[in-house]
Protein backbone atom coordinates (compact mmCIF):
# COMPACT_ATOMS: atom_id res chain seq x y z
CA UNK A 1 0.00 0.00 0.00
CA UNK A 2 2.92 2.06 0.61
CA UNK A 3 4.41 1.76 -2.54
CA UNK A 4 1.37 2.57 -4.16
CA UNK A 5 0.71 5.89 -2.56
CA UNK A 6 4.33 6.31 -3.24
CA UNK A 7 3.81 5.72 -7.12
CA UNK A 8 1.12 8.22 -7.16
CA UNK A 9 2.72 10.90 -5.55
CA UNK A 10 5.54 9.95 -8.15
CA UNK A 11 2.88 9.77 -11.16
CA UNK A 12 1.76 13.54 -9.81
CA UNK A 13 5.17 14.60 -9.63
CA UNK A 14 5.30 13.75 -13.38
CA UNK A 15 2.21 15.06 -14.53
CA UNK A 16 3.39 18.62 -12.70
CA UNK A 17 6.48 18.01 -14.86
CA UNK A 18 4.65 17.75 -17.91
CA UNK A 19 2.41 20.41 -17.22
CA UNK A 20 5.31 22.73 -16.40
CA UNK A 21 6.95 22.19 -19.58
CA UNK A 22 4.17 22.56 -21.10
CA UNK A 23 3.39 25.66 -19.48
CA UNK A 24 7.03 26.99 -19.60
CA UNK A 25 7.84 25.74 -23.47
CA UNK A 26 11.31 25.15 -22.82
CA UNK A 27 13.57 23.60 -20.19
CA UNK A 28 16.92 23.91 -21.15
CA UNK A 29 18.97 21.28 -22.17
CA UNK A 30 18.39 17.59 -23.65
CA UNK A 31 16.04 15.83 -21.11
CA UNK A 32 13.20 18.42 -21.83
CA UNK A 33 14.19 18.15 -26.00
CA UNK A 34 12.87 14.26 -25.41
CA UNK A 35 9.31 14.30 -24.65
CA UNK A 36 8.22 14.00 -21.31
CA UNK A 37 8.24 10.62 -19.24
CA UNK A 38 5.26 8.27 -19.42
CA UNK A 39 6.89 5.09 -17.53
CA UNK A 40 8.77 6.60 -14.57
CA UNK A 41 12.18 5.10 -16.32
CA UNK A 42 15.48 5.77 -14.98
CA UNK A 43 16.48 9.09 -17.62
CA UNK A 44 14.71 11.17 -15.66
CA UNK A 45 15.65 13.64 -12.95
CA UNK A 46 11.33 14.48 -12.56
CA UNK A 47 11.45 17.84 -11.27
CA UNK A 48 9.95 21.15 -12.78
CA UNK A 49 11.55 24.63 -12.86
CA UNK A 50 11.21 26.47 -10.06
CA UNK A 51 9.87 30.03 -9.38
CA UNK A 52 12.26 33.22 -9.50
CA UNK A 53 12.63 33.60 -5.49
CA UNK A 54 10.82 30.78 -4.86
CA UNK A 55 14.48 29.17 -2.90
CA UNK A 56 16.23 32.50 -2.73
CA UNK A 57 19.29 30.95 -1.46
CA UNK A 58 20.30 28.81 -3.93
CA UNK A 59 23.91 29.62 -5.53
CA UNK A 60 25.46 27.90 -8.65
CA UNK A 61 29.25 27.52 -8.36
CA UNK A 62 31.34 27.42 -11.25
CA UNK A 63 33.02 24.18 -11.22
CA UNK A 64 29.72 22.61 -11.49
CA UNK A 65 27.82 22.64 -8.19
CA UNK A 66 25.02 23.84 -6.24
CA UNK A 67 25.19 25.52 -3.25
CA UNK A 68 23.23 27.40 -0.31
CA UNK A 69 23.87 30.64 1.41
CA UNK A 70 24.75 30.34 4.52
CA UNK A 71 25.73 33.50 5.27
CA UNK A 72 26.22 36.99 3.75
CA UNK A 73 29.52 35.79 2.43
CA UNK A 74 29.42 31.81 2.88
CA UNK A 75 28.22 29.22 0.72
CA UNK A 76 27.38 25.94 2.03
CA UNK A 77 28.51 22.61 -0.22
CA UNK A 78 29.63 19.88 -1.25
CA UNK A 79 33.32 18.69 0.47
CA UNK A 80 33.54 16.96 -3.22
CA UNK A 81 33.22 20.13 -5.46
CA UNK A 82 36.39 21.41 -4.12
CA UNK A 83 39.62 20.43 -3.99
CA UNK A 84 41.08 21.47 -0.84
CA UNK A 85 41.25 24.13 1.89
CA UNK A 86 43.00 27.74 1.37
CA UNK A 87 42.98 30.54 -0.43
CA UNK A 88 41.12 30.33 -4.10
CA UNK A 89 39.47 33.03 -6.30
CA UNK A 90 39.19 30.86 -8.91
CA UNK A 91 35.11 29.89 -8.03
CA UNK A 92 32.30 32.56 -8.99
CA UNK A 93 28.68 31.71 -7.31
CA UNK A 94 25.75 32.89 -8.69
CA UNK A 95 23.43 33.96 -6.92
CA UNK A 96 19.28 35.33 -7.30
CA UNK A 97 18.18 34.30 -10.36
CA UNK A 98 16.75 30.65 -11.56
CA UNK A 99 18.01 31.74 -14.69
CA UNK A 100 21.88 31.36 -14.46
CA UNK A 101 21.86 34.37 -17.88
CA UNK A 102 19.22 36.54 -16.09
CA UNK A 103 20.57 39.50 -16.55
CA UNK A 104 19.74 40.94 -12.83
CA UNK A 105 21.62 37.81 -10.81
CA UNK A 106 24.29 38.36 -8.59
CA UNK A 107 28.02 37.42 -9.05
CA UNK A 108 30.86 36.88 -6.40
CA UNK A 109 34.15 35.22 -6.83
CA UNK A 110 35.42 33.28 -3.42
CA UNK A 111 38.54 33.89 -1.84
CA UNK A 112 38.16 31.58 0.50
CA UNK A 113 37.44 27.79 0.55
CA UNK A 114 37.23 25.04 3.73
CA UNK A 115 37.08 21.61 3.13
CA UNK A 116 35.32 19.31 6.12
CA UNK A 117 39.27 17.84 6.44
CA UNK A 118 37.65 14.89 7.96
CA UNK A 119 35.67 14.18 4.70
CA UNK A 120 36.78 10.70 2.39
CA UNK A 121 34.14 8.93 0.75
CA UNK A 122 34.91 6.09 3.21
CA UNK A 123 34.26 8.62 5.72
CA UNK A 124 31.70 10.77 4.42
CA UNK A 125 31.37 14.25 5.91
CA UNK A 126 30.30 15.53 2.69
CA UNK A 127 30.49 19.85 3.22
CA UNK A 128 32.40 22.44 2.65
CA UNK A 129 32.01 26.56 3.20
CA UNK A 130 32.99 28.86 0.37
CA UNK A 131 33.60 32.47 1.67
CA UNK A 132 32.99 35.30 -1.10
CA UNK A 133 35.52 37.52 -1.54
CA UNK A 134 32.15 40.38 -0.93
CA UNK A 135 29.37 39.92 0.86
CA UNK A 136 25.75 39.65 -0.70
CA UNK A 137 24.35 41.58 1.85
CA UNK A 138 21.05 40.66 3.09
CA UNK A 139 21.24 37.67 1.21
CA UNK A 140 18.33 35.01 1.79
CA UNK A 141 19.82 32.05 3.86
CA UNK A 142 18.97 29.08 4.32
CA UNK A 143 18.81 27.97 8.91
CA UNK A 144 20.72 23.96 8.66
CA UNK A 145 19.07 21.53 10.50
CA UNK A 146 20.75 21.38 14.19
CA UNK A 147 18.98 18.10 15.43
CA UNK A 148 17.90 15.20 13.71
CA UNK A 149 13.84 16.04 13.96
CA UNK A 150 13.71 17.11 10.85
CA UNK A 151 15.19 13.81 9.16
CA UNK A 152 12.29 12.28 7.79
CA UNK A 153 9.39 13.47 5.80
CA UNK A 154 9.62 14.84 2.42
CA UNK A 155 12.33 16.59 0.68
CA UNK A 156 12.95 19.36 -1.45
CA UNK A 157 15.74 18.95 -3.84
CA UNK A 158 16.74 21.96 -6.16
CA UNK A 159 19.31 22.67 -8.28
CA UNK A 160 21.23 23.18 -12.50
CA UNK A 161 22.46 19.89 -12.32
CA UNK A 162 21.98 17.04 -15.16
CA UNK A 163 17.91 16.43 -15.49
CA UNK A 164 18.72 13.06 -16.48
CA UNK A 165 21.00 10.53 -16.06
CA UNK A 166 24.20 12.05 -18.46
CA UNK A 167 22.40 15.07 -19.19
CA UNK A 168 23.47 18.35 -20.18
CA UNK A 169 23.99 21.08 -17.73
CA UNK A 170 20.55 23.01 -17.22
CA UNK A 171 20.30 26.73 -17.70
CA UNK A 172 16.55 27.35 -15.62
CA UNK A 173 16.64 25.61 -11.54
CA UNK A 174 14.64 22.98 -11.18
CA UNK A 175 13.56 21.47 -8.14
CA UNK A 176 11.27 18.11 -7.24
CA UNK A 177 10.47 15.92 -4.19
CA UNK A 178 11.57 13.36 -2.84
CA UNK A 179 10.40 10.82 0.09
CA UNK A 180 12.96 10.24 3.28
CA UNK A 181 14.55 6.71 2.84
CA UNK A 182 15.54 5.18 5.59
CA UNK A 183 19.24 4.12 6.41
CA UNK A 184 17.92 0.35 6.37
CA UNK A 185 16.95 0.55 3.10
CA UNK A 186 19.70 2.61 1.78
CA UNK A 187 22.21 0.52 3.01
CA UNK A 188 20.43 -2.20 0.42
CA UNK A 189 21.21 0.22 -2.10
CA UNK A 190 24.69 1.41 -0.87
CA UNK A 191 26.28 -1.30 1.63
CA UNK A 192 28.96 0.79 2.72
CA UNK A 193 26.62 4.20 3.17
CA UNK A 194 27.57 6.41 6.11
CA UNK A 195 24.47 6.10 8.75
CA UNK A 196 25.54 8.31 10.76
CA UNK A 197 26.50 11.51 8.44
CA UNK A 198 24.66 10.84 5.50
CA UNK A 199 21.00 10.82 4.76
CA UNK A 200 19.18 8.54 1.16
CA UNK A 201 16.20 9.87 -0.20
CA UNK A 202 14.14 8.79 -3.31
CA UNK A 203 11.30 7.01 -4.63
CA UNK A 204 11.44 3.19 -4.61
CA UNK A 205 10.79 3.15 -8.60
CA UNK A 206 13.41 5.94 -9.48
CA UNK A 207 11.85 8.77 -11.41
CA UNK A 208 12.95 11.65 -9.57
CA UNK A 209 16.25 12.63 -7.99
CA UNK A 210 19.69 15.23 -7.96
CA UNK A 211 22.15 14.31 -10.54
CA UNK A 212 25.29 15.70 -11.59
CA UNK A 213 25.78 18.90 -11.12
CA UNK A 214 23.57 18.90 -8.31
CA UNK A 215 26.53 17.75 -5.71
CA UNK A 216 26.77 20.59 -3.42
CA UNK A 217 23.18 21.79 -3.00
CA UNK A 218 21.07 21.85 -0.41
CA UNK A 219 17.97 18.93 0.43
CA UNK A 220 15.34 20.79 2.58
CA UNK A 221 12.04 21.02 3.89
CA UNK A 222 9.44 22.95 6.04
CA UNK A 223 10.35 22.97 9.82
CA UNK A 224 7.52 23.40 12.74
CA UNK A 225 7.67 27.10 11.78
CA UNK A 226 7.33 26.38 8.58
CA UNK A 227 10.35 27.93 7.78
CA UNK A 228 12.64 26.23 5.18
CA UNK A 229 15.73 24.04 6.69
CA UNK A 230 18.56 22.26 4.93
CA UNK A 231 18.88 18.64 6.01
CA UNK A 232 20.86 17.77 3.36
CA UNK A 233 23.64 18.64 1.28
CA UNK A 234 23.84 16.27 -2.42
CA UNK A 235 26.65 14.10 -2.45
CA UNK A 236 25.89 10.45 -4.85
CA UNK A 237 24.02 8.13 -6.07
CA UNK A 238 24.30 5.09 -8.54
CA UNK A 239 23.46 6.80 -11.57
CA UNK A 240 20.25 9.33 -11.36
CA UNK A 241 17.12 8.72 -10.73
CA UNK A 242 17.45 5.08 -10.68
CA UNK A 243 14.72 2.72 -9.15
CA UNK A 244 16.09 1.06 -5.72
CA UNK A 245 18.87 3.44 -6.16
CA UNK A 246 18.14 6.71 -3.73
CA UNK A 247 20.02 9.60 -3.72
CA UNK A 248 22.65 10.24 -1.06
CA UNK A 249 22.95 13.66 0.96
CA UNK A 250 25.37 14.44 3.65
CA UNK A 251 23.29 14.43 6.66
CA UNK A 252 23.19 17.99 7.77
CA UNK A 253 21.87 17.51 11.57
CA UNK A 254 25.14 15.38 11.98
CA UNK A 255 27.38 17.88 10.99
CA UNK A 256 25.90 20.88 11.71
CA UNK A 257 27.97 21.93 14.98
CA UNK A 258 31.33 21.55 13.23
CA UNK A 259 29.36 23.82 9.56
CA UNK A 260 28.71 26.16 13.01
CA UNK A 261 32.01 26.02 14.10
CA UNK A 262 33.78 26.76 11.51
CA UNK A 263 31.14 29.60 10.29
CA UNK A 264 31.97 30.70 13.42
CA UNK A 265 35.64 31.13 13.16
CA UNK A 266 34.85 32.97 9.30
CA UNK A 267 33.15 35.65 11.37
CA UNK A 268 29.29 34.36 11.45
CA UNK A 269 27.65 33.60 13.65
CA UNK A 270 25.61 30.32 13.20
CA UNK A 271 22.30 30.88 11.05
CA UNK A 272 20.15 29.46 13.89
CA UNK A 273 16.61 31.54 12.56
CA UNK A 274 15.08 33.09 9.38
CA UNK A 275 14.20 35.60 11.36
CA UNK A 276 14.71 39.22 10.59
CA UNK A 277 17.59 40.40 13.47
CA UNK A 278 15.97 42.72 16.07
CA UNK A 279 12.29 41.00 16.94
CA UNK A 280 11.33 42.66 20.10
CA UNK A 281 9.00 41.35 22.67
CA UNK A 282 8.53 43.07 25.83
CA UNK A 283 6.63 43.16 28.67
CA UNK A 284 6.02 46.89 30.62
CA UNK A 285 3.74 45.53 33.39
CA UNK A 286 4.96 46.64 36.91
CA UNK A 287 6.29 43.59 39.58
CA UNK A 288 6.67 45.00 42.91
CA UNK A 289 9.57 42.86 44.80
CA UNK A 290 9.31 42.14 48.21
CA UNK A 291 12.10 43.05 50.38
CA UNK A 292 14.51 40.21 51.33
CA UNK A 293 11.97 37.78 50.03
CA UNK A 294 11.25 35.11 47.68
CA UNK A 295 12.20 36.02 44.05
CA UNK A 296 9.21 37.39 41.83
CA UNK A 297 8.96 36.83 37.94
CA UNK A 298 7.71 38.40 34.92
CA UNK A 299 6.52 36.40 31.85
CA UNK A 300 7.48 37.46 27.96
CA UNK A 301 5.53 34.91 25.68
CA UNK A 302 7.58 34.62 22.65
CA UNK A 303 5.89 33.24 19.49
CA UNK A 304 7.04 32.73 15.83
CA UNK A 305 10.26 32.65 15.92
CA UNK A 306 12.22 29.90 14.09
CA UNK A 307 14.49 27.56 15.89
CA UNK A 308 16.87 28.35 18.57
CA UNK A 309 17.15 32.00 20.34
CA UNK A 310 21.04 34.01 19.16
CA UNK A 311 24.03 33.96 20.69
CA UNK A 312 23.29 37.32 21.52
CA UNK A 313 20.08 37.51 22.69
CA UNK A 314 19.72 40.94 24.39
CA UNK A 315 17.50 41.30 28.05
CA UNK A 316 16.94 45.14 28.64
CA UNK A 317 16.28 45.09 31.93
CA UNK A 318 14.46 48.37 33.83
CA UNK A 319 14.04 47.95 37.23
CA UNK A 320 13.25 50.74 39.97
CA UNK A 321 14.64 50.68 43.30
CA UNK A 322 16.21 51.98 45.93
CA UNK A 323 19.42 49.96 46.37
CA UNK A 324 20.30 47.98 43.16
CA UNK A 325 22.78 45.59 45.01
CA UNK A 326 20.22 44.10 47.17
CA UNK A 327 18.92 42.33 43.65
CA UNK A 328 19.98 39.19 42.15
CA UNK A 329 18.24 38.74 38.30
CA UNK A 330 17.95 35.68 36.44
CA UNK A 331 16.77 35.38 32.64
CA UNK A 332 15.07 31.93 32.19
CA UNK A 333 14.57 30.33 28.94
CA UNK A 334 11.39 28.59 28.21
CA UNK A 335 12.70 25.06 29.22
CA UNK A 336 13.74 26.45 32.80
CA UNK A 337 17.55 27.44 32.33
CA UNK A 338 18.71 29.75 33.70
CA UNK A 339 21.21 32.66 32.68
CA UNK A 340 22.53 35.01 36.03
CA UNK A 341 22.21 38.58 34.61
CA UNK A 342 23.29 40.21 37.64
CA UNK A 343 24.47 39.14 41.33
CA UNK A 344 23.67 40.87 44.62
CA UNK A 345 26.72 43.25 45.86
CA UNK A 346 26.38 45.18 49.58
CA UNK A 347 28.46 47.32 48.06
CA UNK A 348 26.39 48.26 45.01
CA UNK A 349 24.39 51.16 46.61
CA UNK A 350 23.18 52.72 42.99
CA UNK A 351 19.22 53.23 42.35
CA UNK A 352 17.69 51.08 39.83
CA UNK A 353 18.94 48.43 37.10
CA UNK A 354 18.80 49.90 33.80
CA UNK A 355 20.78 47.77 31.63
CA UNK A 356 21.09 45.76 28.59
CA UNK A 357 22.86 42.06 29.14
CA UNK A 358 23.89 39.99 25.76
CA UNK A 359 22.85 36.08 26.81
CA UNK A 360 24.83 33.39 24.68
CA UNK A 361 20.94 31.52 24.24
CA UNK A 362 21.84 29.91 20.94
CA UNK A 363 21.00 26.36 22.89
CA UNK A 364 17.56 27.60 23.96
CA UNK A 365 14.64 27.10 21.74
CA UNK A 366 13.07 30.83 20.81
CA UNK A 367 9.74 30.40 21.17
CA UNK A 368 7.88 29.70 24.49
CA UNK A 369 7.38 31.77 27.86
CA UNK A 370 10.40 33.43 28.72
CA UNK A 371 11.26 34.91 32.61
CA UNK A 372 13.32 37.42 34.08
CA UNK A 373 13.44 36.48 37.62
CA UNK A 374 14.45 39.00 40.17
CA UNK A 375 15.38 38.60 44.22
CA UNK A 376 15.66 41.34 47.07
CA UNK A 377 18.20 39.59 49.02
CA UNK A 378 18.41 42.26 51.37
CA UNK A 379 16.28 43.93 54.21
CA UNK A 380 14.92 47.88 53.95
CA UNK A 381 15.39 49.17 50.32
CA UNK A 382 12.51 47.62 47.80
CA UNK A 383 11.31 48.59 44.14
CA UNK A 384 9.35 46.97 40.85
CA UNK A 385 10.50 45.80 37.59
CA UNK A 386 9.13 48.47 35.59
CA UNK A 387 9.95 46.39 32.05
CA UNK A 388 11.87 44.44 30.25
CA UNK A 389 12.64 42.66 26.85
CA UNK A 390 14.26 40.54 24.66
CA UNK A 391 15.82 41.21 21.06
CA UNK A 392 16.26 38.16 18.65
N1 LIG B 1 28.04 13.55 -7.24
C1 LIG B 1 27.12 14.24 -8.07
C2 LIG B 1 27.65 15.61 -8.42
O1 LIG B 1 28.83 15.80 -8.31
C3 LIG B 1 25.75 14.29 -7.51
C4 LIG B 1 25.17 12.99 -7.55
C5 LIG B 1 23.82 12.91 -7.00
N2 LIG B 1 23.33 11.71 -7.54
C6 LIG B 1 22.18 11.17 -7.23
N3 LIG B 1 21.81 10.11 -7.84
N4 LIG B 1 21.42 11.73 -6.34
O2 LIG B 1 26.97 16.47 -8.92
Amino acid sequence: MRKLSKLQQALALAATSIAAVAAVGVVAGQATAAPPPTDMGPQVVGGTRAAQGEFPWMVRLSMGCGGAMYADDLVLTAAHCVDSTGNNTGITATYGAVDLQDANRVTRTSKYVYRNPGYSTSTGGDWALIQLSSPITGAAKLPIATTTAYDSGTFTIAGWGAASEGGAQERYLLKAEVPFVSDTSCKTAYPSMKTAVEICAGFTQGGTDTCQGDSGGPMFRRDNNNAWVQVGIVSYGRGCARPNYPGVYAEVSALSSAIAAKAAELGHPPTSTTNPQGTVFENTNDVQIPDNAGAVTSDIAVTGVTGNAPATLKVDVNIVHTYRGDLVIDLVAPDGSAYRLKNSSTSDSADNVIATYTVNASSEAANGTWKLKVQDTYAQDVGYINSWKLTF
